[in-house]
């Protein structure tokens, strides 16, 4: 079934998908309150149209750094996409290379590195967690640059894994065949059953460093010359901070609700962080529940440069594989022009702060 927008791809998701893979994608920290504020929080936001504009021609395209995109949408890193569907990222690498994007890959994921841009069509961006034997963590980042991935995108929100708890009570693991396969290499490619928790948990808490700070900055600027894009960011001085610390983007994320509970939504924040960046050239992107064409828009207005959206992408790969993939990014697409359209706002530049009424 073809689904009309991104919102109902969840239902037919969860009927497609076995329990376990569901609550992993789906779920969110605790009492789930910043899953659902990233939604609630576009609600409350109005859109003040312009009229009379000539928009007879629309152009959504922009850049993110420096790298041409058809539309101001990536695909955000999410782990274990073959819990979705056998061809799991590489999939996915297909779909958002056909529709002239870029994929963020997880370090997590169920397919290599290698294989997964040796397929791709489109720029791929790594995903970094950092593990404690920083030994391995600079073969990762070796990896990622040889293998061709443009960018090096450093999650930091998650120095322990939320407790998410669907996740406990299904004692998430990955199934016989899956592995974190970018690890494999080091013998850490294992994500077993632990007893009375999520695997996933029990997976970070053993090897991912809680230790990383602000001064490991400097060291994974040494190691790389990849462009640095720090994810997870909530706070303007900590935008400042990334900004600082030589980073070339940040993106105001709080993990699609799935790590601390509370947390604010995130286009609320997007406004503090895009005013404390100001004459900082970094560029802000931002993701956490986006899921219509309108939240593209209200992103943009705001000061995101573009946008990444999560679990969708998952939902079109449990219900269509690549092709499913390609309809959440298409259906994305048309209802941004569609928003352009209706709003005047031709282009990404005509996408100004004020067609956000203040609240
Ligand atoms: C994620 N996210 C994530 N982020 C990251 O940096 N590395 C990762 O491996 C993962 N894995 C992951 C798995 C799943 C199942 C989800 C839902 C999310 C967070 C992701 O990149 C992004 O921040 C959110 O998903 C955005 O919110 P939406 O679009 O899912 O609402
Ligand atoms: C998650 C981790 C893997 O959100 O980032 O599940």
């Amino acid at each position: 079934m073809e689904p009309v927008n991104l919102l109902e791809l969840e239902a037919l998701a969860r009927a497609a998908l076995p329990r376990e893979s569901f609550d992993y994608y789906a779920s969110g920290a605790e009492d789930e309150a910043t899953l659902r504020a990233n939604r609630a929080a576009y609600e409350r936001l109005t859109l003040a149209y312009r009229v009379l504009v000539d928009v007879s021609h629309r152009d959504p395209a922009t850049t993110v750094l420096g790298t041409p995109v058809a539309f101001p949408v990536l695909v955000a890193p999410t782990a274990f996409q073959r819990l979705a569907h056998p061809e799991g990222e590489l999939a996915t690498a297909r779909a958002a290379g056909a529709a002239g994007t870029v994929m963020v890959l997880s370090t997590l994921s169920t397919t290599s590195m290698e294989e997964v841009v040796a397929v791709a069509t489109g720029p791929v961006w790594f995903q970094l967690y950092v593990y404690k034997d920083r030994k391995v963590t600079e073969g990762l980042v070796r990896r990622a640059e040889a293998a061709g991935c443009r960018a090096l995108v450093l999650t930091v929100d998650a120095p322990v894994i939320g407790r998410r708890e669907r996740d406990i009570r299904n004692r998430f693991h990955l199934p016989p065949g899956l592995s974190v396969a970018n690890l494999l290499p080091d013998g850490y490619g294992e994500l077993a059953q632990a007893a009375g928790d999520s695997g996933l948990a029990a997976y970070v808490s053993a090897l991912i460093d809680p230790a990383l700070s602000w001064r490991d900055l400097d060291w994974l600027r040494s190691i790389t010359r990849l462009p640095l894009v720090i994810k997870g960011i909530v706070r303007p001085d900590d935008a400042v901070r990334a900004a600082e610390a030589g980073a070339a983007a940040v993106v105001v994320s709080n993990h699609g609700g799935r790590q601390l509970d509370t947390a604010p939504a995130t286009i609320d924040v997007l406004p503090e962080v895009a005013a404390a960046l100001a004459g900082h050239s970094i560029e802000i992107f931002l993701d956490g529940g986006v899921r219509r064409g309108t939240d593209v828009l209200k992103a943009l207005a705001l000061g995101a440069r573009a946008v990444l959206v999560g679990r969708p992408i998952l939902w079109g790969l449990a219900t269509g594989g690549e092709a499913g993939a390609a309809t959440v990014l298409r259906l994305l697409r048309h209802e941004l022009d569609l928003a352009m359209a209706l709003a005047g706002a031709p282009t990404v530049a005509d996408v100004t702060r004020d067609l956000v009424r203040p609240v």
